[in-house]
């Protein structure tokens, strides 16, 4: 009995490693085209936002569904980000495995650390930027609480792809087919 449940262990963990790799290659894909969606929905809402912030426009309809589609974009990579995290990313599974060793080996250290933080926290700038904006009352104020906290996100963002030149690239391409 015991043996049977051992070996149905083994052969499930052995199918899951067989879908893993697929799964990964579909959501790391997923994950690397999203990022064009945000990069021009960042720069859709920054020119939106800082124009009608320092011309005294009104808050149209179209930067509301700018926003709105933004943020989801960035829920969408977060989800997709931490799925590669905590489950189907060789390269954080490596990190993980020796996290000392992996603080000393830039590509590990930066998708166990930095990737992970600043893309958080970007995404976390993007929401804080929504939720201010639709609190405030006046439109001026709308547009001046998506310009400041969106360029924070695209700081964030734009910085961390680019410090690994990420920003039009992939790891494989940047790195040899890590
Ligand atoms: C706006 C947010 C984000 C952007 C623009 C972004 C962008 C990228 C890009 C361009 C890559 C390289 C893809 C490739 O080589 O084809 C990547 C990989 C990765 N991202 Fe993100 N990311 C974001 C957020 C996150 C978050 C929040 C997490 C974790 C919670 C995450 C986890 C990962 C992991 C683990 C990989 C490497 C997967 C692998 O090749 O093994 N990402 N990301």
């Amino acid at each position: 009995m015991v043996v049977g449940t051992m070996a149905d262990l083994a052969t499930f963990a052995t199918l899951l490693s067989k879908l893993l790799k697929p799964m990964h290659q579909i959501i790391n894909n997923i994950h690397s085209y999203n990022r064009y969606l945000i990069l021009v929905a960042l720069v859709f809402v920054l020119y939106r936002s800082w124009t009608g912030w320092k011309g005294n426009k009104p808050f149209e309809k179209s930067d509301n569904t700018a926003s709105v589609a933004l943020l989801g974009l960035a829920h969408l990579q977060l989800l997709l980000g931490l799925i590669q995290y905590f489950g189907t990313s060789t390269i954080v599974q490596s990190a993980m495995a020796d996290m000392g060793a992996a603080m000393k080996t830039p590509w590990l250290r930066y998708f166990a650390v930095e990737h992970l933080m600043m893309m958080i926290l970007g995404i976390a700038c993007i929401q804080v930027g929504r939720t201010l904006s639709k609190k405030a009352t006046d439109d001026n104020s709308k547009h001046r609480k998506l310009a400041i906290w969106t360029s924070a996100a695209t700081l964030l963002i734009v910085g961390g792809l680019a410090m690994k030149g990420l920003l039009f690239s992939t790891v494989a391409a940047v790195n040899g087919g890590m």
